[in-house]
């Protein structure tokens, strides 16, 4: 039996062998109009999606298909708070985090507009008084120092936004500390002082394992110079648990609370964004969550066809479904973006690696591609040789910045982006090559022979996002840009974006290890491997 979703699959396969091995070279050369065709702004961002394999009737049809899997009806589904996260049976309403409008949000008929509005009201006073030194540690000195701890979207975000914004001139220095490896505290330790740091335990959960022992080395330190019962103005909680981060001893004023209808990588905008605005200043906090809804305007009210969202999401389901991508890199040309790649493997890769569908039923096909990426120009002297001679099919986004401190600083660096990504849609002509080659008095034998090894053959698709000036509202829009495509992309696979089932064997599987760690044990039932992994770090220990 077939269905319309299955229909308009048809029809984009016959389009997609009919596009067969054309160009991206040709399509240019057939169309001057392709810049002007396919691309669009919003937000503060420009998007150039020209230099994917699409002609417009490549859009239309995978416009078709996004209406045939009701998408719009899903993206008014995920605004409206419906349980969109359909096995923790919650929404995901990370949007409502970043409400400028002044309708009101319930659920299970908690007024949730209002309790945002009250958290971002402590998260402001707890900024104002860090900032005016009225923060005191035990000794009865202001903090100089704050250090988040957290993991995963209790890290991430913060991290990636702090470095990427101006911090506020009277913010104390913010550390993140996210690996469990307990020499990343250590050395950050030994450089503070330990009457004037605050640490924030970031957990969602409040039960994350690594979180929490960091925080316990934390304590620790703190006890080596203070009482316990001195040191509970340097300890805060943002999460979601409001009452484990009470059993963990953390005073219920120090609570930054957020609510389970907010995904961890989706969290950000919550109290999770604390450290943001510490280091930037609560204005700019605003600021970033403005840009946010500004973008959430956009993809709820722009038509399918200029929606960017959408389009993203299209042209990733195109090159993934049809061009059989498997692999997406992201390349932001700005230093002050260089955690935006990790950040959005986080958000990409646990909201859609997966490969099953809402209904239960095996995904069809390839659901989420390996998101990878470094900031221009590193990359280019790392990974982009795979990316121009490889024998992999890599979309690329890049993403450029126009704001520099001096005229002319940003020439380079622009120069770099726009060659990366011309260059890999032309690639460069093996008979130019040989001609060249002849021509500078090398042999037909050597030139045939060197020509094939410098041949690029080009026809890789990017996107290129352009940003005027990274400011705190442009930053928002492009994150909420990619939580919304990611989105639209669970909806086009039919899987839930919002759980993430799969962290959870490795966790269970780490518990009874600790364990035989703990007393260098080796079960027997184990794997030959888990059993000779183990005995090789006990002898080396016991040689220690
Ligand atoms: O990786 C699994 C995960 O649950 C992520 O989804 C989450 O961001 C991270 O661990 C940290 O979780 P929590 O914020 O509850 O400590």
């Amino acid at each position: 039996m077939t269905t319309p979703q299955k229909d308009s699959i048809a029809v984009l396969n016959q389009h997609c062998q009919q596009l067969g091995t054309l160009h991206l070279k040709q399509l240019f050369e057939e169309d001057s109009l392709r810049f002007q065709k396919f691309s669009l702004e919003t937000a503060g961002l420009m998007l150039d999606y020209s230099k994917n394999h699409i002609l417009e009737q490549t859009l239309t049809y995978l416009i078709y298909h996004a209406k045939t899997v009701r998408l719009s009806t899903q993206i008014e589904a995920l605004f409206s708070g419906e349980c969109v996260n359909e096995t923790e049976e919650r929404p995901a309403l990370h949007t409502a985090l970043r409400n400028q409008g002044n309708q009101h949000i319930f659920i299970n008929g908690m007024n949730i507009t209002k309790a945002v509005a009250q958290t971002l009201t402590k998260m402001e006073h707890w900024v104002t008084r860090l900032q005016t030194k009225q923060w005191l540690g035990y000794s009865q000195k202001p903090i100089t120092d704050v250090v988040h701890i957290g993991i995963g979207g209790s890290h991430l975000g913060p991290l990636m936004a702090t470095q990427a914004l101006q911090p506020h001139p009277q913010a104390p220095a913010c550390h993140f500390v996210a690996s469990v490896d307990a020499t990343e505290i250590t050395h950050l330790l030994t450089r503070l002082n330990p009457e004037t740091t605050l640490f924030i335990i970031a957990s969602k959960t409040f039960s994350t394992q690594e979180t929490l022992l960091t925080a316990d080395r934390a304590k620790n330190w703190l006890l080596k110079s203070a009482r316990d019962a001195d040191i509970s103005s340097q300890f805060v909680a943002t999460t979601a648990n409001t009452e484990k981060a009470m059993e963990y001893g953390i005073a219920p004023k120090h609570v930054l609370p957020f609510w389970d209808w907010v995904g961890g990588r989706y969290s950000i905008w919550s109290a999770i964004g604390l450290p943001v605005a510490i280091q930037t200043g609560m204005d700019t906090f605003r600021a970033l969550l403005a840009g946010a809804y500004a973008m959430d305007q956009h993809f709820r009210s722009a038509p399918l066809n200029v929606n960017m969202p959408v389009i993203l999401a299209l042209l990733g389901f195109w090159n993934i479904r049809f061009l059989k991508a498997n692999v997406h890199a992201v390349l932001p040309y700005d230093y002050r973006l260089r955690s935006f790649p990790r950040y959005l493997q986080q958000l990409d890769m646990e909201s859609n690696g997966k490969s099953t569908q809402i209904n239960g039923n095996p995904a069809d096909g390839t659901t989420a591609p390996i998101i990878f990426g470094e900031i221009g120009t590193n990359g280019q002297h790392s990974f982009h040789q795979l990316l121009f001679q490889g024998t992999h099919f890599i979309p690329c986004d890049f993403i450029a910045t126009l704001d520099s401190e001096q005229p002319g600083e940003k020439d380079v660096l622009l120069s770099h982006c726009l060659a990366q990504s011309r260059g890999l849609m032309l690639g460069k002509s093996i008979f130019e090559i040989e001609n060249n080659l002849l021509e500078r008095g090398y042999s037909a034998k050597q030139a045939d022979l060197l020509a094939k090894h410098k041949n690029i053959s080009g026809n890789q698709p990017s996107n290129t996002i352009l940003i005027s000036k990274l400011t705190p509202q442009t930053l928002g829009a492009l994150i909420a840009l990619y939580e919304h495509k990611i989105f639209v992309q669970g909806v086009l696979w039919n899987i839930n974006s919002f759980d993430q089932w799969g962290v959870e064997l490795g966790k269970e599987i780490a518990k009874d290890l600790l364990t035989n760690l703990e007393n260098r044990s080796i079960p027997k039932q184990y794997d030959s491997s888990t059993r000779g992994l183990l005995d090789y770090i006990y002898r080396s220990w016991k040689n220690k």
